[in-house]
């Protein structure tokens, strides 16, 4: 049997991006932190689509997680044919205020933690026939992004990564898409600290999120941006003066 390992799986995107998989009745590997959380999701995949549902309650950013966590999957005999990198977070506000440990949590998160995920599970991946990799970034990617500054960077880095690796991975017949959500229905926001502050405006549902980026996916697309609107607004923020569009987020996000 081969599993989709989905990171980030207990709540939002991630627990979206399960249901999804589990409708197409593919098996899965769901990794979080909130092991209670990922065991009630699992149970309720497991009755409704009669999917294979592991789960793994661990925090990524303890040393060796990674390795533990690709360890565990040889050790099991759980072959993983799709990943999906989508644990992430954000904290919003003036770099200078945002405590460093937080900071550099998302760089560790968002980079070192999916580089090791896509570096151990490769050569696992190389071996399963119609492999993916699906990166988690976010609009963000396409723009600086003041008082979310490190987290557009962070996502940046997700969007050029994933173009190389893809064209690195074609020959080993791994398709590789990166998936650039705008704001979200989900808890980010508020945990990021921005919706003590205000609104992130129009937000799309995790579940229409999801069903874009499966098919995305399966399609072999190497961009996926879900909604029109996130579109229109990367396609701006793409061809205008970055210095243009930097200034006009930092009007929207400044606290
Ligand atoms: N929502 C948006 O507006 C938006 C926009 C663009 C991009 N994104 C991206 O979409 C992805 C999912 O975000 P979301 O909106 O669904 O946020 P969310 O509701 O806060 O979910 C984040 C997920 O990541 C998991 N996670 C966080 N830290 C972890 C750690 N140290 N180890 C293991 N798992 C961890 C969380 O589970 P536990 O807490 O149980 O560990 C949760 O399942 C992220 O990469 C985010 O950057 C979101």
């Amino acid at each position: 049997m081969n599993f989709t390992l989905i990171t980030g799986a207990s709540k939002g995107i991630g627990a979206a991006l399960a249901v999804r998989c589990a409708q197409e009745g593919m098996p899965l590997l769901l990794v979080a932190r909130s092991a209670d959380l990922l065991e009630t999701l699992a149970q309720d995949l497991r009755t409704t689509y009669r999917v294979e549902v592991v789960t793994v309650g661990m925090d990524l950013l303890e040393t060796f997680a990674v390795r533990k966590l690709y360890n565990y999957c040889v050790e099991n005999d759980y072959k993983v044919r799709v990943l999906v990198n989508n644990a992430g977070l954000a904290s919003w506000g003036e770099f200078e205020h945002i405590p460093l440990e937080d900071q550099l949590n998302i760089i560790r998160l968002n980079q070192t933690v999916m580089v090791e995920m896509c570096y151990r599970f490769v050569p696992m991946l190389k071996e399963m026939p119609y492999a993916h990799i699906l990166n988690v970034a976010s609009t963000a990617a396409y723009q600086p992004v003041p008082y979310f500054s490190v987290f557009a960077a962070a996502k940046t880095f997700i969007v050029s990564f994933s173009r190389s690796l893809r064209i690195e991975l074609k020959k080993k017949k791994i398709n590789v898409s990166c998936v650039c959500p705008g704001p979200t229905e989900t808890d980010f926001f508020e945990k990021a600290g921005f919706e003590k502050f205000g609104n992130a405006g129009y937000k799309m549902k995790p579940e229409e999120v999801a069903a874009a980026a499966i098919r995305g996916m399966i399609n072999r697309k190497a961009i996926i941006i879900p909604g029109f609107s996130n579109r229109l607004g990367s396609f701006f923020s793409k061809h205008l003066p970055t210095s243009w569009a930097a200034r006009f987020i930092a009007g929207y996000f400044k606290p």
